[in-house]
């Protein structure tokens, strides 16, 4: 068993119109239309053989903007403090993230997805397949989050986010 430090490595990058965390949106499910590009390392390309076959990919990164670490967080679609781990928010130990983007093309090295809530510049450390056969679930519990009326989570969720892409297709 190893234990301590690990020196993670980006595997890429991720780029997006977002440029404001305040103006982002909280998922991608709040994002939808909006397009994004992800560049992957020359050197693991190879990796890349096959991905194409699936509509869907988590991109899992780093929140390399998130300047601190708090235990309790505000969550943005309610008022009320929750224990980071029972929220998505970016203050987290070890300050990683994940999105389910929808994978529209594999062109080399460059993925082009959509449906992205990812600031530009984003530090890539590894993309896994969305399968359907082992990531659907029924009979869910979604905690706090049921307290959340569907209209409110989407009028907090989408946040600022205006350009001309993405918000028209919602
Ligand atoms: C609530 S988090 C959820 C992200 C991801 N879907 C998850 O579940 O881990 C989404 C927010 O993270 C912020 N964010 C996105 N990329 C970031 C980055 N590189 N550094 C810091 N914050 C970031 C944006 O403000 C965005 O609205």
């Amino acid at each position: 068993m190893s234990t301590g430090r690990y020196t993670i490595e980006p595997i890429g990058h991720i780029h997006s119109p977002h440029r404001k965390p305040k103006e982002t949106p909280i998922q991608p499910v709040f994002a939808r239309g909006i397009r994004g590009t992800v560049t992957v390392e020359e050197r693991y390309a190879d990796g890349l053989l096959d991905l194409e076959g699936f509509s869907h990919i988590y991109l899992v990164y780093r929140f390399d903007r998130a300047d601190k670490v708090k235990l309790r967080v505000r969550p943005y679609l309610q008022d009320q403090e929750r224990g980071v781990f029972a929220t998505r928010a970016p203050f987290r130990p070890n300050h990683i993230g994940f999105s389910v983007v929808r994978l529209l093309s594999v062109e080399g090295t460059t993925l082009h997805v959509e449906d992205v809530d990812i600031l530009d510049g984003t530090p890539l450390l590894d993309i896994k397949p969305f399968i359907a056969r082992y990531d659907l679930r029924e009979n869910v519990r979604s905690g706090w989050q049921d307290e959340v009326a569907d209209d409110t989570a989407r009028e907090r969720g989408i946040r600022d986010y205006a350009p001309e892409q993405g918000r028209d297709q919602e």
